[in-house]
């Protein structure tokens, strides 16, 4: 069971990049590059700002567009948050939840990527949910309870129909950004545990449909040999995803 059942799903996550020009001159170059490949997703996921340039420059193309985040309140005095009709109704149909990025600066915890990721299912919105561990954790040896206990709560309440819109980003804090990515074996290994313990909260059928991508410093030269393991269905890419002709070779290592 693999690529049989799961398309892969290439993502890039900008971060805190790109104006809305830069926004629309990246999404047009790389649509035009990845207009042939048809055989993964490709979803750039882009500052809140950026939104409305980066659909319109996405139309009628294969390139998909999602948010970094969403609040979990439908509206309110929330000050500085987005909710979820408002990432609808600008055209975005995706949303990375509980980036480490998020969960290490912003004080996001489980509790609240769990709060957020039922929103945005709620508003129709389908949920990237990043976890993983971080180096002291890798080195201490409780990486598979630290994943498992994440995939626990962060999907904590939600029904087998709601894991038909949820994709895992399974991301090595360790890894991201640094330019130490983790082997093929160790992201493999992480994969399959995350892959288990939703087996154990669902069901078989429901684990072997759930994407599972693999996050941290995913670039060219590495992603084919990660995309080749049964277990990682994609990838989440940061920094390689802000230059297209680079992005634009990890979809193609997905084509397979
Ligand atoms: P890098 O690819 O820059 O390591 O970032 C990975 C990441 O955080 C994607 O969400």
């Amino acid at each position: 069971m693999k690529k049989e059942v799961r398309r892969a799903i290439i993502a890039g996550n900008w971060k805190m990049n790109m104006t809305p020009s830069a926004a629309k001159e990246a999404i047009g170059k790389t649509a035009e590059l990845t207009k042939d490949m048809n055989g993964c997703d490709v979803i750039l996921c882009v500052p809140f700002v950026d939104i409305p340039a980066a659909v319109e420059a996405a139309k009628g193309t294969n390139v998909k567009i999602g948010a970094q985040n969403v609040h979990f309140e439908k509206k309110g005095a929330f000050t500085g948050e987005i909710a979820g009709d408002m990432l609808v109704e600008c055209g975005i149909e995706y949303v990375i939840i509980g980036h480490s990025e998020r969960r290490q600066y912003f004080g996001e915890t489980d509790k609240t990527v769990n709060l957020r990721t039922k929103a945005a299912l709620e508003a129709g919105l389908k949920v990237i949910l990043c976890l993983g561990e971080v180096l002291e954790e890798r080195e201490a040896g409780i990486t598979s309870e630290i994943v498992s206990m994440q995939t626990k709560l962060d999907l904590a309440g939600l029904s087998a129909e709601d894991m038909k819109n949820v994709i895992i980003a399974y991301e090595p804090v360790w890894a991201i950004g640094t330019g130490l990515t983790a082997t093929p074996e160790q992201a493999e290994e992480v994969c399959a545990i995350i892959r288990n313990v939703i087996a154990g909260l669902y069901s078989e059928e429901v684990a072997e449909g759930v994407t599972i991508q693999y996050g941290g410093s995913m670039n060219e030269g590495n992603a084919a040999a990660l995309l080749s393991k049964v277990n990682i269905d994609g990838g989440l890419i940061g920094g390689a995803s802000l230059v297209p002709e680079k992005f634009v070779q990890i979809v193609e290592a997905a084509q397979a």
